[in-house]
């Protein structure tokens, strides 16, 4: 590494111990200490994934970085600090006033944050930009931490969100990462892949996360995962259900409840259909036999095929003939 990527990397592990002092000492951090600690997160926990408060200044972070000798452009290029217009020399504090969620490389070095709002202004997550040092489509929030747990399960659970991470991991749920808030990437996925086979994506139960667990899948199966699918139910995201129902009935209800990606995908494509018009029974049995046609292993494809041919009163060799024409088509 070079010395000015040394110099961003230093710059971020002293402000992630200097917002958390703000955060759990401070009366300036007190409304976002209050506010964590009503959503349901611990001492404990705020300590583990080293949150912190940044003070509602425009430039309190710069001149404490000026203080200790950084170079303020370079804090620029590090994405903490914001130029202000027209001028080249002149920067302003980039997150004011967010409770700041410290985001680790894989190594753990603090290379970015992730600030969010008390309330319901807008963005509610404001994230560092692409650096040098930070670079999102490869990184994975909490993978650091998580990596342990990863092995020891043999399993990985990835969420959407950070509040979805900590709250999981507080139920102890530690094989917990998500990714910036972004739609997962194939670098990711590959990361991923490295390190462990089975993969259960736990995203929020609304139309965006069922949607995003589709593509999600896709990338996964393409870097040779083993995907299952974790749902908490009506719209909720992991983090609500667990503040609702509680740590032990997460780890039983969603997690230990988790379903092979095919049973998922089922369940995906009948939505919304009414299975007694022969139309949409037809469209739905065409899905699942497109997505039955992409499955290579033998054992697998015969119990869905079964499963239809039961349901739905049609003879296996009828529907062996079909699927086989959509391999066909496709190699
Ligand atoms: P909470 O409201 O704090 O529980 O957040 P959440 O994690 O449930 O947020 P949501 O489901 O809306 O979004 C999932 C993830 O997308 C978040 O954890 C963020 O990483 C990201 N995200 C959400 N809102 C924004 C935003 O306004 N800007 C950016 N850049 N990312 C966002
Ligand atoms: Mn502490
Ligand atoms: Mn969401
Ligand atoms: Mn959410
Ligand atoms: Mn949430």
């Amino acid at each position: 590494a070079s010395k000015s990527t040394d110099k961003m990397v230093e710059a971020h592990e002293l402000l992630k111990k200097f917002y958390h002092h703000l955060l759990v000492n401070t009366k300036e951090g007190q409304p976002a200490l209050d506010y964590l600690l009503n959503r349901g997160f611990t001492k404990e926990t705020i300590d583990a994934f080293e949150i912190g408060y940044s003070l509602d200044s425009w430039d309190f972070i710069s001149k404490f970085l000026e203080k200790r000798g950084f170079d303020l452009s370079l804090m620029e290029e590090a994405g903490l600090l914001v130029k202000k217009n027209n001028s080249d020399n002149e920067f302003f504090d980039r997150f004011r006033n967010r409770i700041m969620f410290p985001i680790m490389d894989h190594h753990g070095n603090t290379i970015a944050f992730s600030g969010r709002v008390l309330g319901d202004e807008k963005p509610k997550y404001l994230n560092s930009p692409e650096t040098k040092i930070f670079n999102k489509s490869k990184l994975l929030y909490n993978f650091h931490r998580a990596r342990l747990h990863i092995r020891k399960n043999q399993q990985v659970v990835l969420f959407e969100g950070f509040a979805d991470v900590i709250s999981s991991t507080r139920a102890g749920v530690e094989q917990a990462i998500a990714t910036m808030g972004t739609s997962l990437t194939e670098e990711q996925a590959k990361i991923i892949r490295r390190n462990v086979s089975e993969v259960i994506i736990c995203y929020d139960s609304d139309s965006a996360g069922i949607e995003a667990t589709m593509r999600a899948s896709k990338i996964l199966k393409a870097a040779g995962c083993n995907i299952k699918v974790a749902m908490v139910p009506d719209g909720m995201d992991p983090d609500d259900y667990i503040k609702k129902f509680g740590e032990e009935k997460f780890k039983h209800d969603v997690i230990g409840a988790s379903v092979p990606i095919m049973t998922f995908k089922m369940t995906y494509y009948r939505r919304g259909k009414n299975l007694h018009n022969e139309g949409e029974r037809l469209q739905y049995i065409d899905s699942v036999l497109t997505e039955l046609s992409r499955i290579e292993n033998a054992v697998e494809k015969e119990i869905y095929l079964k499963q239809l041919s039961s349901e739905f009163d049609l003879s296996m060799d009828v529907l062996k003939e079909q699927t086989f024409q959509k391999e066909k088509q496709i190699s």
